[in-house]
């Protein structure tokens, strides 16, 4: 990552000369002054010293990109930033039809209709990190299925090696942790007959919310409400990103087989009774296996049977949630 005025400033721990920076970035000591007083304008807290120079006190908790450590490659080429929208999933779709490029990001601190699966609402209050990136793979429609199932393994990788947190992934793509939802995602997309034509894949992470709606408290919780700690959104968002750009190159390159040896052993589904409800009837059987195609594999007492998407209820979590 390239540096800037706002990274030398958090690095420096402390004071850092407007010489010192005007050095280190090759640019002069007016256009670090310009710098500094663009990061006031967004919010940044910044002392300046005379002979000691500057340094930084706060940088406020808004996804603003340049205030955002982002070093992922492909994620960052075209950054799209607003501080509240219906949904970064609609924007991204829209923008997708005027021809936005592969990796853009879509970002908000806030949505005012955030959509979820199925046909629900995602609550997108304040505290939360709710992103959509937009993909356009050479695959066909069908390929959408798995990538989603990357997506999932993507964002619990980065959260469970920031966090430490013991975060799991129910099938297809929910994160859990202790038992309630963390993190869903939303892939949306637009095909010509054999090809994808874009993928919206919309991330929502409840990370410093403080509480949920009371239909909701049974379901859903934050890192913050299981941890107690705040965490940075900004950094959380800089390893999603690094682990979707990881797990985007190693479904393309090597197919989903890949990705799946590394999903299953985080799969909390795998191994436990599942129930689900298939044209009004309930299927109950052991999830044994997440096939190729992304489906759930289950032992039923009528035999195996494939349960292709939808919701499932796990027994073990929460009784059976
Ligand atoms: C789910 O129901 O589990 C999926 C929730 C997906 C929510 C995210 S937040 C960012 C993106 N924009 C939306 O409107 N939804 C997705």
């Amino acid at each position: 990552m390239r540096p800037t005025v706002l990274s030398l400033l958090q690095k420096a721990e402390g004071f850092i000369s407007g010489e010192e920076i005007s050095g280190l970035l090759g640019i002069s000591r007016a256009a670090v002054w310009k710098n500094i007083e663009k990061l006031r304008e967004q919010g940044c807290r910044i002392e300046a010293v005379t002979r000691r120079g500057y340094r930084l006190l706060s940088v406020p908790d808004i996804l603003a990109p340049e205030l955002l450590p982002l070093s992922s490659g492909l994620f960052t080429s075209k950054i799209y930033y607003a501080p509240a929208v219906p949904s970064t999933n609609l924007w991204a779709k829209a923008e997708a039809a005027k021809g936005a490029p592969h990796g853009s990001l879509f970002l908000a601190d806030s949505q005012l209709s955030g959509r979820g699966r199925l046909g629900r609402e995602w609550a997108s209050d304040s505290g939360g990190l709710t992103f959509s990136v937009l993909l356009r793979p050479d695959m066909p429609p069908a390929g959408v299925t798995s990538l989603t199932l990357a997506a999932g393994l993507a964002a619990a990788a980065a959260l469970r090696e920031k966090t430490g947190l013991e975060i799991t992934i129910k099938w297809p793509n929910d994160l859990v942790l202790h038992g309630k939802k963390i993190c869903g995602i939303l892939t949306e997309m637009a095909a010509e007959t054999d090809r994808i034509a874009f993928a919206a894949v919309g991330i929502g992470v409840n990370i410093n919310n403080a509480g949920f709606p009371p239909e909701l408290q049974q379901k859903a919780t934050s890192l913050f409400a299981e941890s107690g700690k705040v965490f940075d959104r900004g950094a959380l968002l800089d390893a999603i990103l690094l682990q979707l750009e990881k797990y985007y190159a190693l479904f393309t390159q090597k197919g989903i087989k890949a990705i799946l040896e590394e999903y299953a052993p985080l799969c909390i589904t795998l191994g436990r009774e599942v129930s689900a409800v298939l044209r009004d009837q309930t299927v109950t059987g052991i999830a044994k296996a997440v096939a190729p195609d992304g489906s759930l594999l289950l032992d039923t007492p009528q035999g195996e049977m494939r349960l292709l998407a939808g919701e499932v209820s796990v027994r073990g979590l929460l009784g059976y949630c």
